[in-house]
């Protein structure tokens, strides 16, 4: 097996999969947390995360396949994503793909998936086609705060990662986003809770 990449909280191995190329997604210890809870959450990011990939995938969003789920060794093996992350290929000539992303995030709000870390290293490309990955801190709530704030952390890590997309990047995010049914609500929600954690 192939070390892919050692993300923040697991490991990700290029493997074999009853014959097809696979992307095995291993959740490893984290020493400073207490066993058992670090046992616990391991768990449930690992059988939550998948649950929400296959969630996605059922509203037409794309994500990557998923072969198979071990709770026990918290491990995920999925399809293989072969492209770019969105964050290294994102630039002024492709801006039109964050209206796509804002869409594809008005579909999951609308039906009540929070992804809970949207990010561009979170969007991989492969031909016209954007996949949505890591869904391990993302939950099923139809609360407008949740959305706010899901939208939130996507427009903090956007604008620190692609300074100089900004602001029209943003921007396209946001029209998809409300263009595809997304509330107006919500963005003014984001724009409070904005607001909120600068000022207090
Ligand atoms: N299905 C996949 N196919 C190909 N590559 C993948 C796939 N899933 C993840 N990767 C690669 O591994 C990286 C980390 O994956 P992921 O975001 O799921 O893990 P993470 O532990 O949250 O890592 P990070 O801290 O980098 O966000 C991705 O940015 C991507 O480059
Ligand atoms: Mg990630």
């Amino acid at each position: 097996m192939e070390l892919v990449r050692q993300g923040a909280e697991a490991k990700l191995f290029k493997a074999k999969f009853e014959g097809k190329t696979a992307l095995l997604k291993k959740r490893v210890p984290k020493r400073y947390r207490n066993r058992q809870l670090d046992d616990r959450l391991r768990s449930t990011r690992t059988t939550g995360e998948a649950n929400l990939l296959r969630k996605a995938r059922s509203l037409g969003i794309k994500t990557p396949t998923v072969y198979a789920v071990d709770k026990k060794k918290k491990e995920i093996a999925m399809q293989f994503i072969e492209g770019p992350r969105l964050k290294d290929v994102l630039e002024k000539k492709n801006l039109s793909l964050c209206k796509r992303v804002g869409e594809a995030i008005a579909l999951m709000h609308e039906n009540g998936l929070i992804h809970g870390d949207l990010t561009t290293s979170n969007v991989m490309v492969k031909g016209k086609d954007l996949f949505f990955i890591d869904f391990g801190l993302g939950k099923q709530s139809k609360k407008l705060e949740d959305k706010a704030v899901d939208l939130l952390v996507f427009k903090k890590t956007f604008e620190a990662t692609h300074v100089e997309l900004m602001p029209l990047g943003w921007e396209k995010i946001v029209s998809g986003y409300l263009q595809a049914g997304g509330a107006q609500e919500i963005v003014k929600q984001m724009q409070k809770v904005e607001q909120r954690v600068r000022y207090h």
